[in-house]
């Protein structure tokens, strides 16, 4: 099946787990953060997290039904780290998604606390899996703490501060892997883990997934980072340029375009490499060259 039909079939799923299963409360007294909650999960996020998670899922044989839930907690505490990496005091960027920012619509108090709602809510939905009777609470409970460990300060928010401190200075070539391996890496990594744990998958595949899951989320921040210098901000949805204008430390204002497209294309082949022997469908083979080739 086409790459593309294959990717929009994966992320209707998550779009009806969403729609299905999150009843915000647009009466109540609170219902600002509700509205500013959903602004920006519906705002048109490509759902690559969630996609990888299903994608995981059908290559392994798994059950859909139990992984959709951690996947789209995945795809909740994503969001909220783009509300927060979209503030003034952090990247102050003013559109995403092809829209305002939450910050520019609801203000900055409310982006502030609509985040914390998402992920909150995140660890609302998996601990709800890991209670349910006819769900193995032991491994929903290992799923969540990969998540929990991902987006923590050991990975995403680790680094976001890297990312922060790094602004205005020269910092190095294992210093910008680090930080690209946590801020983004960390989050995609666990979205790949995340079907292999919640049902306790041999070693050897885990270990080839790893492999896949580090190379892809390095390539996926590389074209992040490449995309801000060449890409159409209509079509990425979000300002480009900015990471020269914030003075940020990226693959591309360090090693310049050249090297940054060299390393992008060295760890997408390596990404494809990683499952020669389990992709049977060549979807997740193939996952590696969209994100080398997206303009979005
Ligand atoms: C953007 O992520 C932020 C990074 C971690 C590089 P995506 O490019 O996946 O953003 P959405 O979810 O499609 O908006
Ligand atoms: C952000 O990286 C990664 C997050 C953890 C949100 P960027 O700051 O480069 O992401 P964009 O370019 O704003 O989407
Ligand atoms: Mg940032
Ligand atoms: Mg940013
Ligand atoms: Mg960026």
């Amino acid at each position: 099946m086409d790459f593309l039909v294959k990717f929009q079939q994966y992320s209707d799923k998550v779009e009806k787990w969403l729609q299905d299963n999150l009843q915000f409360d647009l009466n109540c007294l609170e219902r600002t953060v509700y509205e500013s909650m959903k602004y920006s999960l519906t705002a048109g996020g490509k759902r690559l997290r969630p996609v990888l998670s299903l994608a995981v899922c059908d290559m392994l044989n798994l059950d859909e039904e139990k992984v959709l839930p951690f996947a789209c907690a995945i795809e909740l505490i994503h969001t909220y780290s783009l509300i927060h990496d979209d503030l003034p005091c952090m990247d102050n960027s003013d559109f995403r998604r092809g829209k305002p920012t939450n910050h520019k619509v609801f203000g900055e108090a409310m982006a502030v606390l609509a985040g914390d709602g998402l992920l909150n809510l995140a660890f609302e939905i998996m601990l709800n899996e890991s209670i349910k009777e006819e769900n193995n609470s032991l491994y929903c409970a290992r799923a969540a703490k990969l998540i929990a460990d991902a987006s923590g300060t050991k990975g995403m928010i680790g680094g976001q501060v890297i990312d922060i401190e790094a602004v205005g200075k020269k910092i190095t070539y294992d210093e910008l892997c680090q930080m690209h391996k946590k801020k983004t890496g960390a989050l995609i990594k666990a979205s790949i883990l995340m079907p292999a744990r919640l049902f306790n998958v041999p070693d050897e595949i885990t270990e080839s997934l790893e492999i896949y899951a580090e190379s892809l989320g390095l390539a996926f921040q590389i074209k992040d980072d490449i995309l801000d210098v060449e890409g159409n901000s209509q079509i990425v949805g979000k300002p480009v340029g900015t990471d020269e204008k914030n003075d940020k430390s990226t693959f591309v204002t360090l090693l310049g375009l050249n090297k940054a497209k060299a390393l992008l294309k060295e760890s997408t082949q390596r990404a494809a490499d990683s499952l020669k022997n389990i992709d049977n469908s060549g979807f997740l083979t193939e996952m590696a060259c969209w994100i080398a080739e997206r303009n979005k």
